[in-house]
This record gives structure tokens, C-alpha cells and sequence, in this order.
């Protein structure tokens, strides 16, 4: 048993789809979290400064005697997961490795498209794990790097939103059966992804399939929290490094309860 709370990281508010899939699974699990809100997107900037942004997320958490830190962000997973899990001792999990098995065992033709930030494209992770797994895989990359600004500006619902969606998803529509969605903020899109994609294409959320390893990870290291603490409710704490309101107007919204958000500066 190990009480303290897990640590997600994520430029801003995509990390609270695994936020929202945690809560399903592992109810009784506490969470802190730190969206980066005020320097997102990630994405389009340089990866030696995406590195120093990830690192300041994670001293961050670990000021909060975390557990477990979950990359809940592909462009930070892409660029400093492997380093900063080398350096610490505690588990550190990030949503590439999971996404792109759950994406091997969804394809039936073998064609996976995956879409993502800039970054997480250019750096051809998703295509280089897949591999690894199952060589004889097709997998189309393509970046749309207009998602994130659409999400963290809560205009999910807007016209401007779906043309963006369907525009940015045109090349891939017809070549792929399944589409891994590689940047976490991509789920709170999923109606419009799946419509322009088609009904029949099967969507992989990475965040989503993360929170299987972590479950698999809390049992192997026998580190579950007390369930008898689940009832004390309002234990979770959710920081960013922006404005409170917009964070909050979103994570209520997403995770369907009122959380409680503090702003920090790194
Ligand atoms: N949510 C992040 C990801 O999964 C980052 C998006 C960004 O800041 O560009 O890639």
C-alpha cells in the first residue's frame, strides 16, 4: 500500500482525459496534476526547450511526494520521457508505448494513421514503437497542429472547430482503419475526429490505454492506496501556470465535477 497520490504532467489541458480515465478505473487513487497552461502549445517549439518545460513539471510534482509521474502529454513522452524515467526512482509512465499497442491490436488491415503535434510527428516515435512490435504495420504520421489552440480555447463546439477538424484530416481519410490519437488534448475532439474520419475507423486514445499500465504498475509494485481513503473526496489538487477560470471551466466540464484549481509559477 503506498497512499501518496500519482503526479500527471501535460502542457495544459489535455492530461485530464487520463485524468477523467483514471478517475474511472482506479477511483480511489489520488491525483495531482500541473497543466502548463501559460507557455502551451508545446508542440511547435524546439525539443531542448520542451525538455526543460517537462523537467520543471516534474520537480514540480515531486514538491508534491508523488508516487508514480504520468507523461499525460505524447510531445513531452516523445522528447524526455526515456531521461527523466532514467533519472528517477520512482515508476514514470508516459502514453506513446500504450497507444501504439493498443493501435497494433485494433488494425485488421494493418493500416494505422496517427495524428499528433508537430514535435511528436517530426520525432516519428509512434512509427518507430509500432515497429518495433509488429514490423509489417503501414503507419501514416500527420501533424495538426491547430487541435491544441482549439481545445485550451474551449471552442470545441464551434463551426470554426469542425472545419479545422475535417480540413486537417482530409489526407487521411480512406487510408487508415485505425487512428491513434497521439496528443492527449485530441479526445475532447473525438465527435468531430470521428466524423470526418468516418464511423468505421477505430479511434485509439493514448492517454486512455495509459491508465491500463498504470493499474498493471500499481499492482506489480503493490503501491494501490487504502481504499477505505476513497471517501475523502476533494483530495485531488490540479495546478496551472495560467488563469484558474479557463483551466477550471474546462476540467468541470470534462471530468464532470467541480475541482478545486491553484495557479502556480514554475
Ligand atoms: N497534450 C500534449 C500532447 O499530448 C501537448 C500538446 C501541445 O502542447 O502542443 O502532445
Amino acid at each position: 500500500m503506498d497512499n501518496r497520490p500519482i503526479g500527471f504532467l501535460d502542457s495544459g489541458v489535455g492530461g485530464l482525459t487520463v485524468v477523467r480515465e483514471l478517475m474511472r478505473q482506479l477511483p480511489h487513487e489520488e491525483i495531482v496534476y500541473i497543466g502548463d497552461s501559460a507557455r502551451t502549445p508545446y508542440g511547435p517549439r524546439p525539443a531542448e526547450q520542451i525538455r526543460q518545460y517537462t523537467w520543471e513539471l516534474v520537480r514540480f510534482l515531486l514538491t508534491k511526494n508523488v508516487k508514480m509521474i504520468v507523461f499525460a502529454c505524447n510531445t513531452a513522452t516523445a522528447v524526455a520521457w526515456e531521461e527523466v524515467k532514467e533519472k528517477l526512482d520512482i515508476p514514470v509512465l508516459g502514453v506513446i508505448l500504450p497507444g501504439s499497442s493498443a493501435a497494433i491490436k485494433s488494425t485488421v488491415k494493418g493500416k494505422i494513421g496517427v495524428i499528433g503535434t508537430a514535435m511528436t510527428v517530426q520525432s516519428d516515435i509512434y512509427k518507430q514503437k509500432i515497429h518495433l512490435l509488429a514490423p509489417q504495420m503501414e503507419v501514416t504520421s500527420l501533424a495538426c497542429p491547430k487541435f491544441v489552440s482549439i481545445v485550451e480555447s474551449n471552442e470545441i463546439s464551434s463551426s470554426v472547430a469542425k472545419k479545422i477538424v475535417y480540413d486537417s484530416l482530409a489526407p487521411l481519410v480512406g487510408r487508415v482503419d485505425t487512428l491513434v490519437l497521439g496528443c492527449t488534448h485530441y479526445p475532447l475532439l473525438r465527435p468531430l475526429i470521428q466524423n470526418a474520419m468516418g464511423e468505421k475507423v477505430k479511434l485509439i486514445d493514448s492517454g486512455a490505454e495509459c491508465v491500463r499500465d498504470i493499474s498493471v504498475l500499481l499492482n506489480y509494485f503493490q503501491i494501490n492506496r487504502r481504499r477505505e481513503l476513497t471517501d475523502q473526496k476533494g483530495s485531488h489538487r490540479f495546478y496551472t501556470t495560467a488563469g484558474i477560470t479557463g483551466f477550471k471551466t474546462i476540467a468541470d466540464n470534462w471530468l464532470d465535477q467541480k475541482i478545486s484549481v491553484e495557479h502556480v509559477t514554475l
